[in-house]
Order: structure tokens, then C-alpha cells, then sequence
């Protein structure tokens, strides 16, 4: 798309838009049963189109048994009834487009439920037609799982099915069965997915998982993992050589690709977790392209020194295959809350730096209120890769609290007691408070979502990183004649830096901070975007 874009000087929609991440179970409850839905969602829109983004990606809506709360899809042409049906579906997907917004769903290809009736079939004998369509093997000589592939949620990666004497293969639980993507039948029901969604009108997906799509052929040990040590979790006692990232998985993220052009500009994002150069082969070739995104997670592990910031933007865009969009996320309902790593002084830094980097920004829910750790009271635990592993701090409950609203009973997001707990300081930090402040994390949001609308510099300028010490990190973006200048300070001091010398005025268009600093310097945790004026 890239390059013929470029030319004629029209861009797919999704360069220059935000995609904000809803978690359907935590954002609005409409029914009182304390999850969250879709008539809850849709009397949010107000909010979301406020805030200022441009895109909705919803993580998975489909009928569920929610071992892994709704990543585990017993339909995949359906709603969950817990979340509302078809006609809530289309309700919604009408008033999202009725204000200019665009929705992505999650697509899971990697597994389904084990209560999907293929997988209820394909388990029933091992001479049923869908026996083929997920991975069965026999015992190893000797008994014991097939391989020594572990789960990335602990344990073997295979669960033993007394009734056919086999094992299935589960990356992750054992409610979560690996689809046999080597299976041409599994292919094509699995695309005639995308066909439906599209053909309902949804502007994309997220595509969960998709670099463990397809293992390698006949299914060898994977090596062990030479790093490993107690209390990192099971998954990481193997290393993922022959379970994930097999070349022929760019013959499925293409098929993908081609369905999702067919209906005109659809946006595929791809959640991939692997080094630089590998995901950079998700982008695929021109001619065989895979998707448009293939999801950036460096800041998410980033250490919080402008050295390392730098370097990581000077890495990936330099991995950046010819004509690739860049793309930047912060948060995520499987990541901690960024406001908790950090703390909400740093937390701002950081809502200025995935505002004004180049590229697609995922922007997670709730992360624009600065939520921050949130402790859940034993025995209201409920993510599964936690309880599967307690105690090694894996657990993801935390950044999946309902969103808090306003400091009526339970925050305004439900009727009756949440699933999860609220944020400790629901009272305090909610929508409604934040609106009122002038300098609340979500009055920086929307001032930072309305500049990246206002310069064409900030949603699809070029970037050059000017300096960067320790401390501060300053870097300037540029489209055609317009200059934005970012300069973050990334300690608790005063700094100053440097200006570029080639311009005749910088005016100050947002600080983190109300301080009146001056032009050059920085107080204490402070980021701020200039304007410069050319010569
Ligand atoms: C992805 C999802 C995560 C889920 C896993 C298995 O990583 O983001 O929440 O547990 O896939 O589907
Ligand atoms: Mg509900």
C-alpha cells in the first residue's frame, strides 16, 4: 500500500489514526450481571469519541466459556450472550460508523474452545471427519505427552483424551485446543470467519497469536531454553523453535491479507511477540503481503531512561521493511498498567511519547486515567494464568479492572458488584473527575489526541531523534513545512536541552506540567511539544 499511497498523497485510514483498546468484560456494564457489554459500550461512545481516537479494537465478543475470557471462541460467527447478540452487534457497528469510528474485532485462529462443536467432533473418535482438524498424537513410547512443548499458561502443552487414548495439543489451557492450520478444511472455514465479519462491515482485527499459528512439521521437541530460571513460568522452559514462527505461517497471514482487501481498506493487526527481525517479517513482502501492523511491543518492557528509548526507536525503525507503517503500544489487557510501572508522573512522560511517536498508536483502556496497580483481595483472583501458576506475579487481573466512571456505586460501570474489583481510588480517579480537571491524565489524553489531529507532524510526519542522555529525550517530527518538537524529561530534576538551531520561533503548544518553564528547559518530569517556526 505504502508506496503508491505516498505518491498520489492519500494514506489508508489506519496511518494516521488511534486504535483504543476496549475490554468488552470491563467497560460497561448495561444488564447488571457486573461484565461489561455491548449496549454498555455502545451509551460509552460519547466518551470514546471525545477522547479523541479514531479506531475501537474490541477483544473477543464471540460465544465463549470464557476459561480465558473469551479468548477460548465456541463460535466464531456469533456474539456472546453475556455480551449481547447479532442485532446488539450491528447496533453498536452502526453507531460506531455514525461517528466516523472504525471497529476491529479480535480474531483467535490459533485455538478454539474445546466446547467449539469441531473441536466436540473431532475428540468424539478418532476416525470422525474434524479428527484432523486440531493436533491429536499418540503417548510417547513409554507414555507421556507426545513432545516436550510446554504451555504458555504452565505445564505440558498436551492434554491427554482417555476416551480416543490420544493427546491434544493446547498452547495455552487445556479449554483452548490448537487448530491444525496444515488442514485446508480448517483454512477455509477459518476464512470464511474473516468473510463474515467483513461482510457485516467491521474495519478490521486484531489477529491474537498469529506467529503460533502453524508448527513445524511433525511436530519436534523444541530445544531447551538455556536462560531459564524458576519463577519465570513454564512456558519459558522450552524455547518456541518448532511450536511458533514457521515459515509457512506467511502463507496464512497473506490468505488473511487478500480476504481483508477484498473489502476495501481493512486494517489486519497482528499480535506478534518476537525479536525485531523476525517481526519485521510479518509485514511480508510486496508482493505477498501479510499485515499492516504486526504489533510493536518494545515500549512495554522498555527501561525508563531516554538512552534506551532512543535506541529503541532507532532500532525499530530502522527494522522497518520498505513502505511498513510503524505502530506503538503502551498497555494491553495482558500487560501491567504502565501508570503502576511507572507512577503517574512518569505515566504522563509516557501518554506524550505513544502520542508523538511515528506510527499507530493502541492506546488501552482506562491507561488514559493513569489506573494504576491495583490489588486484587485474595479469593477475587480470576485470570487462569494466574491461578494456574499463583504466586509468580503473572497474573493480568490487574490491568483488567472496570472502568471506573464516576464516584456513584460501583463507579457508575454496573448496577451490582463488578467481576473485578474497581481501582482502589475509584472515588477519586474516575471520567467524571477527570473531566472537571483541567490537568487530570485524561485532560492530557485528549490534548494530546487533539494535537496529533491538528498537525499533520505528529500523525504521519517523519521522526529524527535530536539528543538523548539519560535523562531527557528530544526528538522533532516533520511534515512538509511543519515542525513539532518533543523533549521529555525523564527524572525527578530540572534539565534543559538543546534546540535545533535552524528556526526562527518555538511556541509551547502542551506541557505535562502547567509549569511556565522556558524554552530549553524542563521541570522535573516534565515533557513538552513546541512548534517550531521555519527561518
Ligand atoms: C493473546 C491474548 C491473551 C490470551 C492469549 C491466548 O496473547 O492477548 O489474553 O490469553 O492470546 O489466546
Ligand atoms: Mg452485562
Amino acid at each position: 500500500m505504502g508506496i503508491q499511497a505516498e505518491e498520489h498523497g492519500i494514506r489508508p485510514w489506519w496511518e494516521s489514526a488511534v486504535i483504543y483498546q476496549i475490554y468488552p468484560r470491563s467497560f460497561q456494564d448495561s444488564d447488571g450481571d457486573g461484565i461489561g457489554d455491548l449496549d454498555g459500550i455502545r451509551c460509552r461512545l460519547d466518551y470514546v469519541q471525545k477522547l479523541g481516537v479514531d479506531a475501537i479494537w474490541l477483544s473477543p465478543i464471540f460465544p465463549s466459556p470464557m476459561a480465558d475470557f473469551g479468548y477460548d471462541v465456541s463460535d466464531y460467527c456469533g456474539i456472546e450472550p453475556m455480551f449481547g447478540d447479532l442485532a446488539s452487534f450491528d447496533a453498536l457497528l452502526a453507531d460506531i460508523h455514525a461517528r466516523g469510528l472504525k471497529l476491529l474485532l479480535d480474531f483467535v485462529p490459533n485455538h478454539s474452545s474445546t466446547l467449539h462443536p469441531w473441536f466436540v467432533e473431532s475428540r468424539s473418535s478418532r476416525d470422525n471427519p474434524k479428527r484432523d482438524w486440531y493436533i491429536w498424537r499418540d503417548p510417547a513410547p513409554g507414555d507421556g505427552p507426545p513432545n516436550n512443548w510446554t504451555s504458555d499458561m504452565g505445564g505440558a502443552a498436551w492434554e491427554f483424551d482417555a476416551l480416543t487414548g490420544q493427546y491434544y495439543l493446547h498452547t495455552f489451557l487445556k479449554e483452548q485446543a490448537d487448530l491444525n492450520w496444515r488442514n485446508p478444511d480448517v483454512r477455509a472455514a477459518m476464512l470464511d470467519v474473516l468473510r463474515f465479519w467483513f461482510g457485516r462491515g467491521i474495519d478490521g482485527f486484531r489477529i491474537d497469536v498469529l506467529w503460533h499459528c502453524i508448527k513445524a512439521q511433525g511436530l519436534p521437541d523444541n530445544p531447551p531454553n538455556p536462560d531459564y530460571r524458576p519463577g519465570m513460568g513454564e512456558k519459558f522452559l522450552v524455547l518456541q523453535t518448532n511450536s511458533a514462527d514457521q515459515p509457512e505461517i506467511h502463507d496464512i497471514a497473506h490468505a488473511f491479507r487478500q480476504i481483508a482487501d477484498q473489502y476495501g481498506e481493512r486494517l489486519l493487526v497482528g499480535e506478534i511477540v518476537l525479536p525485531l527481525p523476525k517481526l519485521m517479517t510479518y509485514y511480508g513482502t510486496p508482493d505477498r503481503p501479510g499485515v499492516q501492523l504486526p504489533f510493536n511491543f518494545l515500549l512495554l518492557d522498555a527501561p525508563w531512561n531516554a538512552h534506551s528509548l532512543a535506541r529503541i526507536i532507532a532500532d525499530y525503525e530502522a527494522a522497518l521493511p520498505h513502505g511498513g507503517w510503524p505502530n506503538w503500544v503502551l498497555g494491553s489487557h495482558d500487560a501491567p498498567r504502565i501508570a503502576g510501572k511507572l507512577g503517574e508522573a512518569q505515566a504522563r512522560v509516557a501518554a506524550m511519547l505513544l502520542l508523538t511517536l511515528r506510527g499507530t498508536p493502541t492506546l488501552y483502556q482506562g491507561d488514559e486515567l493513569g489506573i494504576g496497580r491495583v490489588t486484587i483481595p485474595p479469593g477475587r483472583e480470576r485470570d487462569p494464568q494466574d491461578l494456574r501458576q499463583p504466586g509468580l506475579g503473572l497474573g493480568r487481573d490487574g490491568g483488567r479492572t472496570p472502568m471506573p466512571w464516576d464516584d456513584s456505586a460501583h463507579a457508575g460501570f454496573s448496577a451490582t458488584e463488578p467481576w473485578l474489583p474497581l481501582n482502589d481510588d475509584w472515588l477519586v480517579r474516575n471520567v467524571a473527575v477527570q473531566t472537571q480537571d483541567a490537568r487530570s491524565m485524561l485532560s492530557l489524553y485528549r490534548a494530546l489526541l487533539a494535537l496529533r489531529r491538528e498537525y499533520r507532524a505528529l500523525s504521519v510526519g517523519d521522526i529524527r531523534v535530536l539528543s538523548s542522555d539519560t535523562d531527557v529525550l528530544v526528538y522533532e517530527r516533520g511534515h512538509e513545512s511543519e515542525r513539532i518538537l518533543v523533549a521529555l524529561n525523564l527524572c525527578e530534576q530540572p534539565r534543559s536541552f538543546a534546540l535545533p538551531e535552524d528556526f526562527a520561533g518555538a511556541h509551547r503548544l502542551l506541557s505535562t506540567l502547567d509549569s511556565p518553564s522556558l524554552p530549553g528547559t524542563l521541570a522535573p518530569n516534565e515533557g513538552v511539544i513546541l512548534r517550531l517556526e521555519n527561518m
